[in-house]
């Protein structure tokens, strides 16, 4: 379903409704070191020349129409691999080598804040990891309305000298750090050329399981969860499942959201310039590919975000989710304050326990009390720029009973949220700081 966004004028002719909205698919994803440094630099031992090599991967994506494919090295030949891809939503390249960070995602699915950023440590003690600018990638990933994935790419350090040994440590750490500051609550992906292997303990892999609540999807498919304690590595293309490659997908669900992975496989044999001959590789890493379903929880659902990826992200969903019994949005106490801009927002459940408020202190209070049996099924936001950022300007929120309120300025840019049928709003999602950033609501069933 595509998001609701239109002018004020228009909202009133939108009919609205999360209810029509997709509640479980399937999606894929595809990890994939393509190296692209260019031919002069490296040749990555592979037989025929970068650009045609890089082409025969382009058709590949395209004909196999992968939803979510992170690369690493798309470095020289990335124009080639775009021309000869066709996926609806791709990222723009950072540049070749020494510019970019030669990180991109091909998807068939639209995200929002997507973000570069450059690893703090880098090491050449082997290999010339300082030479480009490595690092990782942060998207919020959107199968359907409401639906996020958390998707990070990642291209670690190389090398096994100690210098190594501890950047690509520092790199997993600077990564994990930012999932616990950016993906609080959110389902992730994190797929990409790690340079890690579960026998160096030194690359210390597990702080995504650690750390994170990650699972490697290779291990539990593939070991049945068991930590390989054997370097088993794998030729290329890989010669068995239960090999070990460097490049790793991992993923954890969320209260939202269940992820379940159906399906891990190593494809390098449809990466061949010619299918009946298994050296004619086109590029020195093993491509990944996993299947997963997902299904959006019966409890707790999000509407889809607004606003800016600035300010400190917050979350309701894991203390809604750690209440003894499924939270009721009848008989909620609403309360915001705003002026030009949504400066607060906090709810309060009729448990007479739960209560949670985001945001500043400045702007003027307004509260919406709930009757009983009354919910807000019905909440719009408009977004603005305020100093080059964007933020949230105006919220209004309405109930099953007619009755609402609102604060801020409503602008041109505005997004409209319906609960599912017979659900209502029991808590936010977002980003804050001395106003609101970001804005999702959070809906429950009424009872
Ligand atoms: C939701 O609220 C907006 C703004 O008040 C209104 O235009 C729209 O008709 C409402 N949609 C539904 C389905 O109630
Ligand atoms: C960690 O993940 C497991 C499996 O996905 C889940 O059952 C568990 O609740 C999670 N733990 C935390 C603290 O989120
Ligand atoms: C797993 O995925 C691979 C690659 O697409 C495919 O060849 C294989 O049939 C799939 N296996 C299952 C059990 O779905
Ligand atoms: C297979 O491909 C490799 C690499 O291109 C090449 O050297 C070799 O001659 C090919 N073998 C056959 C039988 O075509
Ligand atoms: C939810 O419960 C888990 C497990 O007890 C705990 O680790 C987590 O901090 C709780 N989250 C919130 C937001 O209360």
């Amino acid at each position: 379903m595509a998001p609701l966004r239109c002018s004020p004028l228009a909202l009133l002719a939108v009919a609205a409704s999360a209810a029509g909205a997709a509640a479980d698919g399937t999606f894929n994803v595809v990890s994939f070191n393509v190296a692209g440094l260019p031919e002069i630099l490296q040749n990555n031992g592979e037989s025929g020349d970068k650009t045609t090599n890089t082409a025969l991967i382009g058709q590949k994506f395209a004909e196999q129409g992968f939803d979510l494919i992170h690369v690493q090295e798309d470095f020289n030949y990335h124009a080639t691999l775009y021309e000869y891809d066709n996926h609806a939503y791709r990222t723009a390249t950072s540049g070749g080598a020494a510019i970019g960070s030669g990180l991109n995602s091909l998807s068939n699915y639209d995200w929002r804040d997507f973000t570069r950023i450059k690893w703090d440590t880098c090491s050449d003690a082997s290999g010339s990891d300082c030479l480009t600018p490595k690092g990782f990638t942060y998207m919020r990933w959107r199968l359907a309305e409401g639906v996020y994935v958390d998707a990070y790419n990642l291209h670690a350090d190389a090398g096994t000298e100690d210098d190594d040994e501890s950047a690509r440590n520092a790199n997993l750490a600077q990564v994990s750090a930012y999932i616990e500051s950016t993906s609080p609550d959110a389902a992730v992906l994190v797929f990409g050329d790690t340079n890690c292997r579960y026998t160096r303990t030194a690359d210390n892999i597990d702080i995504f399981s650690n750390a994170n609540n990650l699972t490697d999807v290779w291990m539990h498919l593939k070991l049945n969860d068991v930590r390989p304690t054997v370097e088993d590595v794998c030729a290329n293309p890989a010669q068995s499942e239960t090999c070990e490659v460097v490049d790793k997908i991992f993923y954890r669900p969320s209260p939202l959201l269940s992820l379940t992975p159906t399906n891990f496989s190593y494809i390098g044999k449809l990466f061949l310039s010619d299918p009946t001959n298994s050296s004619s590789t086109l590029s020195d890493h093993n491509p990944l590919y996993a299947d997963f379903a997902w299904a959006a929880s019966s409890t707790l659902r999000s509407s889809d975000f607004l606003g800016g990826p600035h300010g400190t992200a917050f979350s309701d969903v894991g203390a809604l989710a750690n209440l003894s019994s499924s939270p009721s949005p009848a008989g909620a106490t609403l309360s915001f304050s705003g002026a030009e801009r949504l400066d607060a927002v906090g709810i309060a459940l009729a448990d007479g326990t739960t209560s949670f408020s985001h945001g500043g202190s400045g702007g003027t209070a307004v509260s919406l009390v709930m009757g009983s049996g009354e919910y807000v099924n019905n909440v719009t936001l408009c977004q603005d720029k305020y100093n080059d950022h964007t933020r949230i300007f105006y919220l209004e929120a309405t109930t099953n009973g007619g009755n609402s309120a609102s604060t801020g300025t409503i602008g041109s840019d505005c997004l409209v949220s319906v609960a599912p049928e017979g659900w209502g709003l029991v808590g936010f999602w977002g980003r804050d700081g001395d106003e609101v950033d970001m804005l999702a609501a959070i809906w429950a069933p009424a009872s």
